[in-house]
């Protein structure tokens, strides 16, 4: 784990510290998210977590050696270090770029080679094609991609990313940012990450920590903790005055689906009316013999032919939610499709439940109640 404890940093010449007394601790194997306006301090303090800048006071640690006290060279092997402008070396081919410190570190040759192959492949690109080329030969995105392989090349437990997917557009940040989640998910890294867009801190962090110029830390947190109940008006403001609808993509359809009872197509209304004035619902939603969602039926429609059979007066319905969608997303078909209700599969498009605006509703109002008990 990483751990800063009352870290100051005074720039020579400068009255306000570009970082003030600032304490946080990173979890082995969590993603921490630094954000906060322009010259807050988040560069510099990367920087004196590898010891490229010392701290004028307070103590830094990994593990709980003191980085002080560490060689800064064999420091650094230890963690892999993405940074603002992708940095590679532009007179240098991919395969040597990826290779600089398995190269500090003296393997061998093969296993060099082998490791650069493996690293291309795993940042979703294909290694004959691109090993021997040159960064400027690359787009922007397989760029940061290649800062990303490069900084994983000595799989280092620590890794800190400074805007690594900051000089792409929207939609390849997008992939980058999942790729990099499947990725953390396998290995487990602790990494400090540095963004300036809330969008990225709360899809990123598993702990997000707000800064202000000067240094000065405003609310650590989980992205829900700072999404519901931001500690001040500036976090407020950072965050947006849709930070309902932010929290809304933190929750998973899956975890929150409420059971509805169903009817077959093959039943008749009759039946169907009797089921709902039983469970106290004005609808129900059809099913096939599969249990796949067909349509819904109301009590209205029901009544008007209640000896049809539900295939005859349902109300076909052509979208319904996965159980891994979010419930932002969830939300936006409701709207789309002005329906209240929205049927949930699982991953054999079978019938589990469904979300309503209600409970989307709850879902922004309710207090954030993580383990914490916030
Ligand atoms: N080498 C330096 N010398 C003097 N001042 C610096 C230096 N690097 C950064 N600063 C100042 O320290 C503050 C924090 O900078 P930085 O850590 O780069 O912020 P951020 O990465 O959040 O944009 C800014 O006011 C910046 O101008
Ligand atoms: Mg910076």
């Amino acid at each position: 784990m990483i751990e800063l404890k009352n870290v100051t940093k005074f720039y020579p010449g400068q009255r306000q510290p570009a970082v003030a007394n600032v304490t946080f601790t990173v979890p082995e194997g969590n993603t921490c998210v630094l954000i906060g306006p322009s010259g807050c301090g988040k560069t510099t303090i990367m920087k004196m977590v590898n010891r490229l800048i010392e701290p004028t006071e307070g103590i830094i640690s990994i593990n709980d050696n003191n980085v002080r006290q560490m060689n800064a060279v064999k420091l650094r092997r230890t963690i892999g270090y993405v940074i603002q402008q992708i940095g590679l070396f532009p007179h240098m081919t991919i395969q040597q770029n990826i290779a600089v410190v398995p190269n500090m570190l003296g393997w061998k040759p093969a296993k060099i080679a082998q490791r650069v192959d493996e690293l291309i492949e795993l940042v979703g690109m294909d290694p004959p094609t691109y090993r021997d080329r040159y960064p400027r030969e690359l787009s922007g995105g397989q760029r940061q991609r290649i800062g990303v392989a490069r900084a994983l090349a000595a799989d280092p437990p620590v890794m800190l990313m400074d805007e690594p997917f900051g000089a792409v557009d929207p939609i390849t940040r997008d992939r980058l940012q999942n790729e990099f989640l499947r990725l953390q998910e396998r290995l487990h890294k602790t990494i400090i990450f540095v963004t300036h867009d809330i969008d990225e801190a709360i899809k990123m962090g598993d702990q997000i920590v707000i800064l202000q110029v000067g240094g000065l830390i405003q609310q650590i947190g989980s992205p829900d903790e700072i999404l519901a109940s931001p500690a001040n008006d500036f976090v407020a403001d950072f965050v947006g005055s849709d930070r309902g609808l932010k929290r809304l993509s933190l929750i998973r359809v899956g975890d929150m689906y409420q059971q509805h009872p169903s009817v077959q197509v093959s039943e008749v209304a009759e039946v169907a009316i009797e089921r709902m004035d039983k469970a106290g619902v004005r609808s129900l939603v059809v099913l096939d013999r599969e249990r796949h969602v067909l349509g819904y039926l109301t009590r209205k429609d029901a009544e008007k032919h209640p000896r049809r059979l539900v295939a005859d007066v349902m109300n076909p319905l052509e979208v319904y939610t996965e159980k891994q969608s979010t419930l932002r997303d969830a939300f936006s078909e409701m709207l789309t499709n002005t329906i209240r209700m929205l049927p949930v599969v699982d991953d054999d498009d079978r019938y589990l439940g469904v979300v309503t605006t209600d409970a989307v509703q709850n879902a922004i109002s309710t207090p954030h109640n993580g383990p914490e008990g916030v």
